[in-house]
């Protein structure tokens, strides 16, 4: 009797485990480098409450903002061994994924403007990207954009000289870095969370950013001279493990994919937004004073930074090169 009460304890203590690993959600660990109040930011958490909404619960996303969880180039790891599943890099920061055709995107003056960049993501061009990706075990899932950058100093950065000698922080892209050169800096590659005591204790003089990032990452306040220059572009790709996705349950993916397509069409919604009233906060805080440039001067630093072009093909290869030109009708 006694045997058979101990049997029927342990089938009950069996039975209430797997009824109780029945329930316990999935977890999305996602991680970024940004404040949740930037266009990222924000696209992360709608994703969060669109996918444990879609998905009963089943599914909980833990956003980890501002490099809590990673820095940039451990988040990369991370997501190759599955320590975690959703990421949103910049493209500059593809390269550690052995993919550095994403960096054809860091061409300065490349995109003439938002519609030009939108119409490149959602086409030929971001497909192309994607595949590039596959090979690697990872998926991407979408763009989401942030605007154009600004880049600063504490001198005012009007003229292409006006880099001479100047130690400017670069995120990791090599065409950025190459860029740079061209106009006479001097670029090292740092963590986006390093960069305001970098600025502030003078590791580097300069770095380049979108309004929004300025912003939440104070940078403003140690920098004299912002240029509003928007010489290039910042775009991230939202990417996840393909093993952990594809390992997912069907009737789950579908609303996740659900939840990143509404996240991503608000994220691309409210980018421009969010950067042109950072800018506006940024011009209040009286703190740094910015420049803009004028037709003329944008000729001279497109002059400045044309020998990237070049160059470029050597790091991205032509078949990128050539997509991107026939895409965006511009010549390479
Ligand atoms: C940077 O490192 O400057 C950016 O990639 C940060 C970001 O993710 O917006």
């Amino acid at each position: 009797m006694r045997k058979l009460i101990v049997a029927a304890a342990m089938v009950a203590a069996v039975m209430a485990s797997g009824s109780a690993m029945a329930q316990s959600p999935i977890v999305i660990k996602f991680s970024h480098v940004v404040a949740n109040d930037t266009p990222k930011g924000k696209g992360a958490l709608k994703f969060k409450e669109l996918a444990e909404k879609y998905t009963n619960g089943k599914v909980k996303v833990e956003v980890y903002p501002n490099s809590t969880l990673y820095k940039d180039k451990e988040e990369i790891e991370a997501l190759q061994l599955g320590s975690v599943q959703m990421l949103a890099p910049s493209t500059a920061k593809f390269a550690p994924l052995g993919v550095k055709e994403f960096e054809a995107l860091d061409l300065p003056w490349l995109f003439k403007d938002d519609a030009t960049y939108d119409a490149a993501m959602k086409g030929a061009v971001g497909k192309y990207l994607f595949k590039k990706l596959e090979a690697k075990g990872i998926t991407g899932l979408a763009y989401w954009d942030n605007g154009f950058h600004m880049v600063s100093a504490n001198r005012p950065l009007i003229h292409p000289a006006d880099f001479q000698g100047l130690k400017v922080r670069s995120a990791g892209s090599k065409i950025a870095d190459r860029y740079f050169r061209d106009l006479g800096a001097i670029p090292q590659i740092m963590a986006f969370s390093e960069v305001y005591q970098a600025l502030q204790t003078g590791v580097v003089d300069s770095c380049e950013n979108t309004p929004s990032n300025y912003l939440t990452q104070k940078f403003y306040e140690v920098q004299k001279d912002i240029t509003v220059s928007y010489h290039a572009h910042l775009q991230y790709a939202v990417i996840v493990n393909t093993k952990f996705w594809n390992g997912l349950p069907p009737d789950i993916r579908k609303e996740l994919d659900k939840a990143m397509a509404e996240a991503t069409d608000y994220t691309n919604s409210i980018a421009a937004t969010e950067n042109k009233d950072a800018l506006e906060a940024i011009k209040k805080s009286g703190k740094t004073t910015l420049h803009y440039l004028t037709d003329a001067q944008k000729v001279e630093w497109q002059k400045a930074m044309r020998p990237t072009y070049k160059w470029a093909k050597g790091r991205v290869g032509q078949e990128v090169l050539d997509l991107i030109a026939k895409e965006l009708h511009v010549q390479m």
